[in-house]
């Protein structure tokens, strides 16, 4: 059955490959990009390739959650249903400055679970005009303790690390919260038939090069993409596609997964007092109100 996929990061990456891929089989594609000339570019390129595709651009700056949350009120005030909220977009920076967004948030914290917030509070009532929705966003298995970098170590007397700034842990610090907001909604949205689950795509150099820069972005595009641990931008957009349309998921959330299969997500993740106290924050940061 044809659904309609409301989907971030759709400009380039893997939330384009996996636009692409949703449209061929026949899905429409509401695909949200940071700006009128991305969106633009990403539809026009998928109709060349694929004309009766049925896909349309959005351009939202999921840093500005004040545009993010005006965007969603409009999205939903068209009067459709919408059956797949999936939040692909993130940012993963490298520079030892922490950056603000124009709101003063810190911006990994804004861009990759904040914006998601905002977004899924907003068009909720799209949602619920499905007879069965699902919202997806994007965690990674750096969430977990003991992997690459500095370790995940989530404050919540300073979850914008204003002391003690570190790209690395902000990045996994907000795959961690992701996971949070996504067991909360679960909990928050039953019973309405709306799902709630969090993937991981796995390692994927050809994309996460995007992320880096000079000689480590050769090596991310040009050499990890052939090692055995790296998943290609096809299969993770494969597994995308698996999470937003696979009827073996219907009726199924709260869960983490990976390559088209449920996996561990860390004990602190698991925590449900941590998860609803991350809901209350961003509801106080955000000011938007969250599913009840
Ligand atoms: N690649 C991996 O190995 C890996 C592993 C685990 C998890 N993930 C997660 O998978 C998701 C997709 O990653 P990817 O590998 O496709 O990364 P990517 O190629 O860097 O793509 C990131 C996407 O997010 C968008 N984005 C970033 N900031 C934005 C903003 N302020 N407003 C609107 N859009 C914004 C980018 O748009 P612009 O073109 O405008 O920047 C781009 O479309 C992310 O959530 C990432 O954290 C990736």
């Amino acid at each position: 059955m044809a659904r309609t996929v409301l989907l971030t990061g759709g400009g380039r990456g893997l939330g384009r490959a996996t636009a692409e891929k949703l449209a061929v089989l026949g899905h429409r594609v509401i695909l949200v990009a940071r700006n009128p000339a991305a969106a633009d570019a990403a539809v026009d390129e998928i109709l060349h390739r694929h004309p009766r595709a049925r896909v349309e651009g959005r351009s939202v700056d999921l840093s500005a959650l004040t545009e993010v949350g005006s965007y969603a009120s409009t999205e939903a005030e068209r009067g459709d249903p919408i059956d797949v909220l999936f939040h692909i977009a993130g940012v993963m920076q490298t520079s030892a400055t922490r950056r603000l967004t124009v709101d003063g948030y810190e911006e990994t914290l804004a861009v990759n679970v904040l914006a998601p917030f905002v977004l899924t509070a907003g068009v909720l009532p799209a949602l619920e005009r499905s007879a069965s929705a699902r919202v997806v966003t994007v965690s990674s298995r750096l969430h977990l303790p003991g992997s690459r970098g500095a370790p995940v170590d989530f404050d919540f007397d300073d979850p914008q690390l204003a002391r003690g700034y570190n790209p690395d842990r902000a990045y996994k610090n907000s795959k961690l919260a992701v996971l949070w907001f996504t067991y909360e909604l679960q909990r928050r949205l039953a019973p309405r038939p709306i799902t709630a689950n969090a993937v991981c795509p796995g390692f994927v150099p050809a994309t996460a090069a995007a992320s880096t820069t000079g000689v480590m972005r050769f090596v991310m595009s040009s050499v990890m993409p052939h090692m055995p641990f790296a998943t290609s931008v096809d299969a993770a957009a494969e597994s995308f596609v698996f999470m937003a349309v696979d009827p073996s998921l219907e009726g199924v959330g709260g869960k983490f997964f990976g390559e088209q299969h449920p996996i561990e997500s860390s004990p602190q993740s698991r925590d449900p007092e941590q998860s609803r106290r991350f809901w209350e924050l961003a509801e106080r940061l955000t000011g938007a109100v969250g599913a009840r």
